[in-house]
């Protein structure tokens, strides 16, 4: 064997083995496709080797050649493996990557929900515009006469007192309850009339679970020719019933100034009687001092306090639960 022979066997072996060398080591499509470039490629390692081959005789060439040859296949299907190795792994990883995990937490948006106060009166409402009634409302801030005056109630009423009403400097006072409405409603109106007044009242209570200073009562008014006490048990025990569900509902005598005769309605909650409600016959007095023939029309009415509905409704412990704004309290509704 010649020199010439032994010396190109020698460069075609140690550039086998560098190529191996470097393609096991390559990491990307590019670097495989640069390593393939620089040993098989036109002007790349393999063709200057290959070169060399000019010197040798015509006897030895074929030898070479094939030995040449040998190790061109073997580079590439060694970069042919390497790529198709590259390839799955770029896409096993992309699998990864973009896979769903079903169990992850997902991104929670904050949700806004209707307070249980104003879910309360707008359910009472619905049963109220249900059996034809509208919504009105009137001013909190009131004069004596819209809350207690034309109501027929006397001057010396214990209402009246400055421990339970808040006067304000100019002589009016903030509405002690939504019966104000009544008055105002009738002053512009003219019956057939059937209202249901919500709104916010202000009492002079000392707080406590079961008193706020700031309360919210709804009020309901109907006055017609021929109304009856009956009419007055239907509709408060229609109403009671779509609040409450087919709950036992009783009457009790009571009294309040702007009605006669007037009672005052528990609802069996839980095995217990509770007070929801007062209602009653409008007084005559109270038509008259709105212009209307008593002779002609009766009237009844019912007023009831939406906080203490919606602490029976929601078995809410403690009326400042409801001013709070405490979100982990509200998020319940
Ligand atoms: N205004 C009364 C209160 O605040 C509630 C009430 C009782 C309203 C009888 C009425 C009624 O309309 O007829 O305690």
């Amino acid at each position: 064997m010649t020199t010439q022979v032994k010396d190109l066997e020698n460069q075609l072996a140690e550039l086998r083995q560098a190529a191996l060398a470097a393609i096991a080591g390559a990491q990307t499509l590019e670097s495989v496709e640069q390593l393939r470039i620089a040993y098989l490629g036109k002007k790349g390692e393999l063709s200057v080797v290959l070169g060399g081959m000019g010197k040798l005789s015509a006897g030895d060439r074929p030898q070479i050649g094939a030995l040449a040859n040998q190790v061109k296949e073997l580079l590439q299907t060694n970069l042919d493996r390497k790529r198709t190795d590259l390839l799955a792994a770029q896409i096993q990883a992309q699998l990864e990557a973009e896979t769903l995990d079903v169990t992850m937490p997902g991104f929670y948006r904050p949700q806004g929900r209707v307070h249980p106060l104003q879910s309360t009166i707008d359910r009472a409402l619905d049963v109220f515009v249900g059996l034809g009634y509208t919504v009105e409302q009137g001013p909190e801030m009131e004069t004596d006469y819209y809350n207690f005056g034309a109501l027929n109630t006397p001057l010396d009423h214990p209402a009246r007192d400055m421990q339970d009403t808040f006067y304000l400097p100019d002589g009016n006072l903030l509405r002690t309850h939504t019966s104000s409405v009544q008055i105002r409603h009738m002053e512009t109106n003219e019956p057939p009339i059937r209202i249901a007044a919500p709104g916010r009242c202000y009492r002079r209570d000392t707080e406590d679970a079961t008193h706020a200073a700031v309360f919210h009562q709804l009020e309901i008014l109907a006055v017609d020719e021929g109304l009856t006490f009956t009419d007055l048990k239907g509709t408060v025990k229609t109403f009671l019933e779509e609040m409450f569900g087919p709950v036992p509902i009783r009457f009790r005598a009571s009294y309040f100034p702007f009605t006669e005769p007037s009672a005052e309605v528990d609802v069996q909650w839980n095995g217990r009687w509770l007070e929801v409600l007062g209602c009653g016959m409008v007084d005559p007095n109270v038509l008259k001092a709105v212009g209307y023939d008593p002779e002609v029309y009766t009237g009844f009415a019912a007023g009831f306090g939406v906080e203490r509905f919606a602490m029976v409704l929601h078995q809410i412990d403690d009326i400042r639960r409801l001013y709070t704004s405490d979100l982990r309290f509200l998020n319940q509704f």
